[in-house]
């Protein structure tokens, strides 16, 4: 996933597009660069890097001009080299495009592109946009029949922004976000709000398939057939432009640790929650989808709606549902995505609504594709997340997806019962840092749970792959003896996730025998139970808070162990926040 951005207006376009770039750099941040109009000339920077290292070398903040677009990539199509970052000037130089997404018919426009004499510097799939455009400049219709007739030749998916040699920046997406705000007398386009939200609240979510023409006579909207569509104005969050890391090291750590109070907007209106437990309750069929962490929620929904409303739910990985979709028939597709922009769940929702079947979403973003494309939405609300790894995120999907099961006789959540659990996980920071001291050189990593707290394991081992970079497995408890216990010795540490319950006495004497091979345990527990080598203590509460509470401690350790291992939590290697491509 890449993030996009452009700018028109009275300020110096640079240092707008440099500062949103920083705010949006969890999009993607192997390179960056800016490009500007001035004087009747394009002018292009860009490096290899993070956004304050490449402005640093190159001041890509100081290139004149008050119209430009600048773009953080995540390499998909080329690696991550100067040559493939963005912008990609047209070989006339009359153009400049940023671009998220992938051309999956590159090859043959490039070659068509090739013999008619233009010429190409990048590997990647992007650079064809900016001279299928160069090549339509001279046609009908101005910026509006390029965009348009450009747009027609292209498969995949895509938003972009281009900047033309008369200062006009002409955008479009299918399929890809595409947010233009509004100011006074200047116009941003963007991946995300982040992206100008601190000079303005006014935005336009473009719609699929739609293009965008800021020039001098203002801002312009079309759909892919060249007539005027719809812009309506909606405000957005002025609070999004004050999030800083405060006195946090990382976001990482600054979102682990809000959970307490992120978590109690979970779910959102009470209206939302009731249409989603009737739609689920009145469901022949009820498949729970998603990836990554929300993957691991949607096995957590699973035994949340077996145990509390007595419905058989089938977890599906939204990246594996075209395998499924001959077999879809009707019922409910339960998708949980925090972006709502993935591209795996965004495929899986389409296909789902084909067959049938009625998509009730659970977003953090309500703005998303996914959101915009679902029957009904149940907002996360815990507010931008921002490190790359999920976690707040994590505990208020689970929040909702128990509000969504009280409805259907499950127990009733009372959030601050909840907010006062997560405090109380909190308080095993020190402790934390200690397990990940010992982890520091661990080159691998077991997490068993049994029942629900299998799901709680999966999101604990998934942290310390991506926050440390240490191979971690979550067990089933009940399957050490079908084949794990052969991985055991000296070397191992397991972490055992163990709160009080029904599930207590058998993790409890899995934790017994992987002592007896040598291994090392981390008990996760409101107790030192005595079969813990290392205790990470969460507080006592009702039975079905435990899920959310267990996974503070976990992210704690994933977090320190980072550190340990000198790697950056916020910006994992080879990670994007939203995985905009399939
Ligand atoms: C894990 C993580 C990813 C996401 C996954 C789905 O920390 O961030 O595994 O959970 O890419 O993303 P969403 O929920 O946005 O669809």
């Amino acid at each position: 996933m890449c993030s996009i951005i452009g700018y028109r207006g009275p300020r110096p376009a640079a240092r707008v597009l440099v500062g949103g770039l920083r705010r949006m750099e969890y999009r993607g941040y192997d390179s960056v660069g800016v490009a500007t109009g001035s004087g009747g000339r394009i002018l292009v920077k860009k490096g290899v890097g993070r956004v304050d290292g490449v402005n640093d070398s190159l001041r890509l903040d100081a290139l004149p001009g008050h119209a430009g677009i600048g773009h953080t990539r995540w390499a998909t199509q080329g690696a991550p080299t100067g040559a493939n970052a963005h912008p990609h000037a047209s070989s006339g130089a009359r153009v400049a495009i940023v671009h998220n997404g992938s051309i999956t018919n590159f090859e043959a426009l490039r070659g068509s592109l090739e013999a008619r004499g233009h010429r190409f510097a990048s590997e990647t799939d992007s650079e064809v946009i900016a001279n299928l455009l160069e090549s339509e400049l001279g046609g009908e219709g101005g910026a509006r029949g390029a965009v348009m007739r450009t747009v027609a030749a292209l498969e995949g998916h895509y938003a972009f922004a281009a900047l033309l040699d008369d200062g006009t920046i002409a955008a479009a997406r299918r399929r890809a976000p595409l947010i233009v705000g509004v100011g006074d007398g200047e116009h941003y386009v963007s991946s995300d709000v982040l992206g100008f939200v601190e000079y303005t609240d006014d935005a336009i979510y473009v719609g699929d398939g739609n293009i965008v023409v800021i020039d001098g006579g203002g801002l312009a909207v079309y759909g892919a057939d060249g007539a005027p569509a719809e812009a309506r104005v909606t405000k957005v969050s002025r609070e999004l432009a004050g999030i800083y890391k405060g006195d946090y090291a990382h976001y990482t750590l600054k979102e682990i640790s809000e959970q307490p109070t992120s978590i109690i907007g979970a779910g959102g209106d009470e209206r939302a929650i009731a249409a989603a437990a009737r739609a689920i309750a009145g469901a022949k069929t009820v498949y729970v989808v998603g990836s990554g962490t929300s993957h691991n929620a949607a096995i957590v929904a699973k035994h949340l709606l077996s145990a509390h409303a007595g419905i058989r739910a089938e977890v599906i990985v939204a990246s594996e549902l075209p395998v499924h979709a001959h077999s879809l028939s009707g019922g409910v597709m339960l998708a949980i995505s925090q972006s709502g922009e993935s591209a795996d769940m965004l495929e899986a929702a389409r296909l789902a609504s084909a067959a049938g079947v009625s998509v009730v979403s659970l977003v953090n973003h309500p703005s998303s594709s996914l959101a915009r494309e679902s029957a009904q939405v149940v907002r996360i609300n815990c507010g931008p997340e921002i490190g790359v790894a999920a976690t707040k995120s994590f505990t208020s999907q689970l929040a909702a997806l128990h509000r969504i099961t009280a409805e259907l006789g499950g127990p009733r959540v009372d959030m601050a019962a909840v907010s006062r659990a997560l405090a109380g996980a909190l308080e095993c920071d020190r402790r934390a840092r200690g397990v990940a001291a010992g982890l520091r050189d661990m080159d691998d990593v077991y997490v068993l749970g049994r029942g629900v707290h299998y799901a709680i394991a999966s999101e604990a081992a998934l942290k310390l792959k991506e926050l440390a970079y240490i191979h971690a497995e979550a067990m089933h408890g009940g399957e050490l003896k079908h084949g794990p216990l052969a991985l055991l010795d000296a070397r191992s540490r397991v972490i055992v996730i163990n709160p009080p319950g029904p599930t207590h006495e058998d993790a409890l004497s899995d934790a017994a025998k992987i002592r007896a091979r040598g291994a090392r345990t981390i008990g996760i527990d409101t107790a030192d139970a005595g079969e813990y080598d290392e205790w990470l203590r969460i507080p006592e509460c009702e039975g079905w808070m435990y899920p959310l509470a267990e996974i503070v401690p976990a992210q704690l350790v994933a977090y320190y162990t980072a550190l340990e291992r000198d790697t950056d939590p916020d910006h994992p290697r080879n990670l994007a926040k939203s995985v905009t491509v399939r």
